[in-house]
């Protein structure tokens, strides 16, 4: 398999009027990120919601549009669905996954894309065997920082890129009012979930996303990993390790520095290098953050300065009209209207299964944290690039 640089995607134009059918399965906090985007993507038909709990279904279909489910049978017994939306807890991932690709739906995933490498290696299989698509979040590469940086990357505007300094330090979160956080049909934060799957699950794939799309896979790495805080939860809550230091080695050669953690105050940035200047991105986490440009610069003297004054990028897409109103926006609307236009057009999402699989991964080498270098097995589409804006991605117009 050969690792294609930067491959330009051509969408094409949406077939008129065409709609998928669509049904959210799990209905708590995370999914009002989507509710709110929903009316971005007019053809995402929205045919309800189901949810163990019934009435948060029934909150959603009531803010966001469609039917209340009874069950998973009934979903996936409906003719008029054909994607199914698993914004489940992780740990249901694989099961409702499973059952909705054997009841022949395509499916888009929450992150990640299964808690294990067999379990989702598993799903990328049995899509494949069945012809269906399958896609996991996340989907902030959609959004109008992610593909100007990308955009800017493939176009050559600092050179060869060579090393990336990459954050997803949160904050420490065992200080914040986690407790409190409710989402807009207040569904609190599901905090014991959330810290017992750890800040690399739940965070990596948010900057991996971008630079896999950016410098094909990885191809070796090596991590170290840490619990420094743990003494500060409530009792009775497990706990997974609050600290990844990642280092990776992408097909093109580019190397990355890679921090995720819980403990450091927040710095979710970052920077790429090449060989004639840098591009940045100060956070990841909100989709119309701005992209600066340093070239190198000439200086003489005795200056140990070498790059221009900042410029920021004219962003490539357009924003999306209708957004989740929260401290971060992260453009997931977009991973699922994304996921639809595939399924309309016969052709494979952007975030493919082999990618989410290849992010799944890398993420699972992060979290167990080896330290010692190691090659990363590259699988049959790893090399799926997103290099530049697909049409109108993230936008109402697409
Ligand atoms: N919480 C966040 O800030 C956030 C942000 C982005 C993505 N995510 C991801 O979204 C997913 C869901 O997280 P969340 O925060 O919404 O969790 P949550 O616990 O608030 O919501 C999950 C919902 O799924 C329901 N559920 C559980 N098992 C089910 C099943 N078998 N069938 C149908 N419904 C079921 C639960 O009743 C609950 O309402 C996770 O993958 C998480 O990583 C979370």
């Amino acid at each position: 398999m050969t690792s294609t640089k930067n491959e330009h995607v051509e969408r094409g134009p949406e077939a008129a009027g065409e709609t998928v059918g669509a049904v959210f399965v799990g209905c708590g906090y995370a999914a009002d990120f989507y509710g709110a985007t929903l009316p971005n993507y007019p053809h995402i038909e929205v045919k309800g919601a189901f949810d163990v709990e019934s009435e948060r279904a029934a909150s959603f279909a009531g803010e966001y549009g469609g039917r209340v489910f009874g069950d998973l049978r009934e979903v996936l017994a409906d003719p008029d669905v054909s994607l199914v939306v698993n914004l489940t807890p992780v740990s249901q991932h694989y099961t409702v996954t499973k059952a909705a690709l054997l009841a022949g739906k395509h499916v888009y995933s929450e992150k990640p894309l299964a808690s294990t490498l067999p379990e989702a290696t598993e799903l990328v299989e049995l899509a494949r065997e069945r012809g269906l698509l399958l896609s996991s979040a996340p989907s902030t590469v959609f959004s109008q920082s992610a593909q100007t940086l990308l955009r800017a990357v493939g176009d050559g505007l600092i050179g060869k890129p060579r090393l990336v300094h990459a954050s997803l330090d949160m904050g420490a979160l065992a200080f914040m009012p986690y407790t409190q956080w409710r989402s807009r049909r207040g569904v609190p934060w599901p905090y014991r979930d959330e810290i017992a799957n750890g800040c690399v699950m739940e965070h990596a794939g948010y900057q991996l996303s971008w630079l896999v799309a950016m410098f094909g896979p990885v191809v070796r790495m090596a991590a170290h990993t840490s619990l420094q805080l743990g003494g500060q939860w409530p009792e009775h809550t497990e706990v997974a390790p609050d600290i990844s230091l990642g280092f990776l080695e992408f097909a093109d050669g580019t190397v990355c520095r890679l921090s995720i953690g819980w403990v450091a105050p927040a710095d979710l940035s970052l920077t790429v290098i090449g060989d004639q200047g840098t591009l940045s991105v100060g956070d990841v986490w909100q989709a119309s953050a701005p992209v600066m440009l340093r070239r190198n610069a000439r200086t003489s003297g005795k200056t140990n300065a070498y790059l221009g004054e900042p410029e920021q990028l004219p962003f490539v897409i357009p924003p999306a009209r209708h957004r989740y109103d929260d401290t971060h926006d992260l453009t997931v609307g977009a991973g699922v209207a994304d996921m639809a236009m595939a399924i309309i057009k016969g052709e494979q999402p952007f975030l493919s299964a082999d990618f989410s699989l290849h992010v799944l991964d890398v993420s699972l080498r992060l979290s167990e944290g080896r330290g010692v270098m190691e090659d990363v097995p590259v699988r049959a589409g790893d090399d799926k690039k997103l290099a530049v804006a697909p049409a109108g991605a993230g936008t109402a117009a697409r």
